[in-house]
């Protein structure tokens, strides 16, 4: 993994970043299965310099149907081990939110919600999803007053081509990246979005333990490294925590 390539400079990798899109609410889609998974995840997110966490399990009602007490029982869990273990970190909630005809319908009645309160929604779409079917999801969420934030732009074939995503961003779509989209098959897509700022945010999207995603704290000095400091900064610090709302010091 390149990530793990000694860079040609020493990075200094700073404490202070965001993730927003992972799975480490326990029992509630397929991410962590129990409390004890949780609570080691949430020690690999602040070991890598994570200090604001957004949870966001699946809100896909074809494949997972938590009910709602279960995850607001395993938010507080996972809160309550936050503010006992790590002071110095936030967490805060929303959902990854599958995008069906019914979706503004959902997020009004409260079946699924925004990252941390806020109107900005992680949206994801089914793999065959037709670019036309992905504009008119963006315009619909935005048109109800929703920011959607597409989550990992790098999986869609369907979203390849340079102009349809400047699209979507002129529309005001965000573009989320994990951090494995640096070594996906959709790099030099990827690499190229990011020189020239059109992508918003990396984010883990951290299921278990065991699926290795590129550690945070790596993937940002590659990105440092790589396409400078500055970008470095606003795709792991600055921009994360604008979306949630709170101001970066
Ligand atoms: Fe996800």
């Amino acid at each position: 993994m390149f990530f793990s390539k000694k860079p040609k400079e020493p990075i200094e990798v700073p404490v202070g970043f965001t993730d927003l899109h992972c799975h480490i609410l326990a029992g509630v889609d397929d991410g962590a299965p129990d409390d004890d998974h949780m609570y080691d995840l949430i020690r690999l997110e602040y070991d890598c310099g994570i200090r604001h966490i957004c949870f966001t399990p699946h809100y896909n009602p074809a494949l997972f149907t938590p009910k709602p007490d279960k995850i607001a029982e395993s938010f507080a869990k996972a809160k309550l081990f936050i503010s006992e273990n790590f002071p110095d970190m936030d967490c805060a909630l929303g959902n990854e939110v599958f995008m069906r005809p019914d979706t503004v319908e959902r997020l009004r009645d409260g079946s699924c919600r925004p990252l941390g309160g806020t109107k900005t929604v992680l949206t994801e779409f089914h793999p065959t999803t037709t670019f036309d079917e992905m504009r008119m999801y963006v315009v619909k969420l935005l048109s109800n007053g929703y920011k959607p934030l597409i989550a990992h732009i790098e999986r869609y074939d369907n979203l390849s081509d340079l102009d349809d995503i400047y699209e979507l961003k002129s529309l005001g779509a965000k573009l989320q990246i994990n951090t494995e989209a640096f070594e996906s098959r959709r790099k030099k897509l990827i690499a190229r979005l990011v020189e020239e700022g059109g992508i918003d945010v990396v984010a883990d999207d951290r299921h278990n333990r065991e699926r290795g995603n590129p550690d945070f704290a790596s993937c940002y000095a590659y990105v440092a490294q790589k396409f400078g400091r500055r970008a470095a900064d606003a795709l792991f610090i600055t921009r994360p925590l604008s979306i949630l709302n709170i101001s970066s010091k």
